[in-house]
């Protein structure tokens, strides 16, 4: 069973200053960065194109042993979760509004081995996921539309979904980890994990903080 408790903070490498990414990546992890999320976007889910495997697997390059969170925002994930899993992902997170072969998918992550993450966008009810919830290791609750960093926390809409999905983790003896992704600070982290969440994913609020460790800590104690 996954200890719902343990606070997991993964900042995202979409707010690193990526001239320098090799210092950013070790910055993260030497303040105490669980996690390196990573968002992958394609200009179609998304209005924002980011990176791709490649970038992916010179992450896995610069921290051979670091956990990497792969945020798959793309319209097509079934076309590329192979090289996602290839490139070194630990995790890799599939979002479930695009129309493609979910269940395919899901079974191409688990017999991988690695990590499995569905996520949701802020309009997206829970009923959207249930089908996979028995399924997946993390549920990811997007608490800004997604595409960008340096959005405002969307509390109302998306609060009482990752209470329902605590309920419903709960009462079904269900094992995944409930993750929040978007306008995370030390605030909005405290009222995500009062709800449920564990689990913080938080670009500007770790790789543009003044002191980082700082940033990281307070989310973590929050
Ligand atoms: C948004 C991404 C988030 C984003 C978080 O589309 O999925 O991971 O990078 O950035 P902040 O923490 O700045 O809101
Ligand atoms: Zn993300």
């Amino acid at each position: 069973m996954a200890n719902f408790n343990q606070r997991i903070i993964a900042p995202s490498l979409l707010a690193a200053n990526w001239k320098n990414l090799s210092d950013e990546c070790n910055r993260a992890i030497d303040s105490g960065g669980d996690w390196l999320h990573l968002d992958v976007m394609d200009g179609h889910f998304v209005e924002n194109i980011s990176f791709g495997p490649s970038f992916v697997k010179h992450v896995r390059e610069i921290a051979p042993n670091a956990f990497l969170d792969t945020h798959l925002m793309i319209e097509r994930p079934d076309n590329y979760v192979e090289s996602f899993i290839e490139s070194g992902s630990s995790n890799i997170t599939i979002h479930v509004e695009p129309k493609y072969d979910i269940s395919t998918t899901i079974q191409k992550i688990k017999e991988s081995g690695i990590s499995l993450g569905l996520a949701i966008n802020p309009e997206t009810s829970i009923e959207a996921a249930q089908p996979f919830l028995s399924q997946i290791d993390i549920l990811l609750v997007m608490t800004v539309v997604p595409g960008f960093g340096g959005q405002k926390f969307m509390d109302e809409e998306t609060m009482p979904k990752v209470r329902e999905a605590a309920k419903i983790r709960k009462e079904n003896n269900l094992n995944f980890h409930i993750q929040v992704d978007g306008g995370i600070t030390a605030t909005t982290a405290k009222i995500a994990a009062k709800n449920g969440a564990n689990i913080m994913v938080a670009g500007t609020n770790t790789f543009r903080a003044t002191d980082m460790r700082l940033a990281i800590d307070e989310l973590r104690n929050a």
